[in-house]
């Protein structure tokens, strides 16, 4: 996260080596000499020691957000689901797990991830995903999730035959669709009736009905996702309403539901303004429970962003510093394949020198090495002098950085690092071009 600003729990800071006080105070109004550290440790030294690019994620500040969520809803019963694809670490699940938390996945590769980094916590996993295959959904039936968040008619009854088939009861939810529109990316909006998401919330009683005397289903609950990077309480409120009033109704046909399961979404400030995190989700809580009231069950939530995006810095070495005619570029050895946002949601991430050098602000692009246009991390934005050979982090990568990374340009993925008060941990060795090329087939076997 950007030097922290008002809010007392971050853990990424920049420290004046003039001023061993840490400052809470945004990069741009240090005079000099600034460097960038994530808890105890410089990142100057981590990517000394580790190479770049190079994922740094802060154990401190992930715990901190999970525990921000486990406190809001401490009043009722509940579980924090995290939504593993927003960075699916096996370090960071384990942490997580720890904590007491649960894990929201969306593939049968996250079953495994939950299966290898603890194991202990798979009857806290809720399933999602708009196309679960037989394969996966056996998977998890035999061992033993919470809960599967099933997307249409055609699923809960390949469901029920996989039930059937290896004796064991499915417990299920519908995700339903309410219809809610939640300002954010049109990539990443998923609550409207014409988005692939979930079953019409109007068709959800018939279908809890039907599957009613089904003896190898059990409705446990119902799930409800309207997106991501919604930085407004209202939209959820809105849609748990929609979905309590199905609760209601499906109470009073003598179908009482254990779990009700709210989803994702919340949204950080990629922007770097003074942003309180307790407060926000405070007000997420407030905006949840109030639209619950009565329901006594339990209540799932699945924050994958809000988590981790700001426990995770990017940190790239800089190649070159290129003029185009009127254009300066920082071509950067991080690329669109290490960090897909900018290019894929136009998204902002703040970039910001790990040591800060004197001078005047220039107005540049930050781009990758890889052969699109479209591999841009920044574009025309005023940054502090940079030079070849300097550091620079791109800020709140925590989130559907890595997760979305790729080999593209055959290139080999970074290396990650998860620092916990004055210690680091590599958590992922930078890929080789070993690992590359290992499932490549040149000559025709046999
Ligand atoms: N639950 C479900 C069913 C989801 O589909 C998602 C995210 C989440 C939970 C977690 O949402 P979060 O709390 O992280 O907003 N790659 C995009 C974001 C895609 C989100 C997909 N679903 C990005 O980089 O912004």
């Amino acid at each position: 996260m950007l030097y922290p600003q008002k809010s007392a729990i971050s853990h990424w800071k920049l420290i004046l080596t003039t001023n061993p006080a840490p400052s809470t105070r945004p990069f741009h109004h240090l005079q000099r000499h600034g460097a960038l550290y994530c808890g105890k440790v410089s990142l100057e030294t981590l990517a000394r020691r580790y190479g770049t690019p190079l994922y740094v994620y802060s154990a401190d500040q992930i715990a901190e957000r999970l525990q921000l969520f486990q406190q809001a809803f401490a009043g009722r019963d509940h579980l924090v689901c995290y939504a593993v694809k927003a960075n699916s670490a096996l370090a960071i699940l384990k942490l997580m797990a720890d904590r007491g938390a649960g894990f929201d996945i969306v593939s049968g590769g996250e079953l495994e991830r939950v299966l290898a980094a603890a194991p202990e916590a798979v009857d806290r996993v809720v399933f999602s995903g708009v196309g679960k295959t037989a394969a996966e959904m056996d998977r998890a039936l035999e061992a033993g999730i919470l809960e599967f968040n099933v997307e249409s008619e055609a699923e809960l009854e390949l469901l029920a035959a996989r039930a059937r088939r290896l004796k064991r009861k499915a417990r299920f939810a519908l995700r339903v669709n309410p219809d809610v529109f939640a300002e954010t990316h049109p990539y990443i909006s998923t609550g409207l009736r014409e988005h692939k998401f979930g079953i019409d919330i109007r068709q959800a009683l018939r279908i809890y009905q039907s599957a009613a005397g089904n003896r190898w289903l059990q409705a446990h609950g119902v799930s409800v996702h309207i997106g991501s990077q919604i930085r407004s309480a209202d939209p959820f409120g809105a849609a748990m309403e929609r979905v309590s009033k199905l609760v209601r109704q499906l109470s009073s046909a003598g179908m009482a539901l254990k779990a009700v399961d709210a989803g994702g979404g919340l949204g950080i400030d990629y922007h770097g303004g003074s942003f309180d995190p307790a407060a926000k989700v405070r007000e997420y809580a407030a905006a949840v429970q109030g639209a619950l009231e009565g329901f006594e069950g339990t209540l799932l939530l699945e924050p994958g962003r809000f988590v981790v995006a700001q426990a995770g810095a990017l940190v790239a070495r800089v190649l070159q510093v290129k003029r185009n005619g009127k254009k300066t570029f920082v071509v950067t050895d991080a690329a669109m394949n290490d960090l897909i946002r900018p290019a894929l949601y136009q998204a902002h991430h703040e970039i910001v020198p790990v040591k800060l050098r004197t001078g005047r602000p220039r107005v540049v692009d930050v781009v990758g090495p890889v052969c699109e246009s479209g591999d841009f991390f920044a574009r025309d934005r005023k940054l502090p002098p940079i030079e070849p050979g300097d550091l620079v982090a791109l800020l709140d990568a925590g989130a559907y950085g890595m997760a979305q990374s790729s080999n593209y340009n055959t290139r080999m993925r970074p290396a990650e690092v998860l620092v916990e008060g004055a210690k680091s941990r590599l958590i992922r060795r930078r890929e080789t071009m070993a690992d590359l090329l290992a499932p490549e087939l040149l000559a025709k076997p046999g």
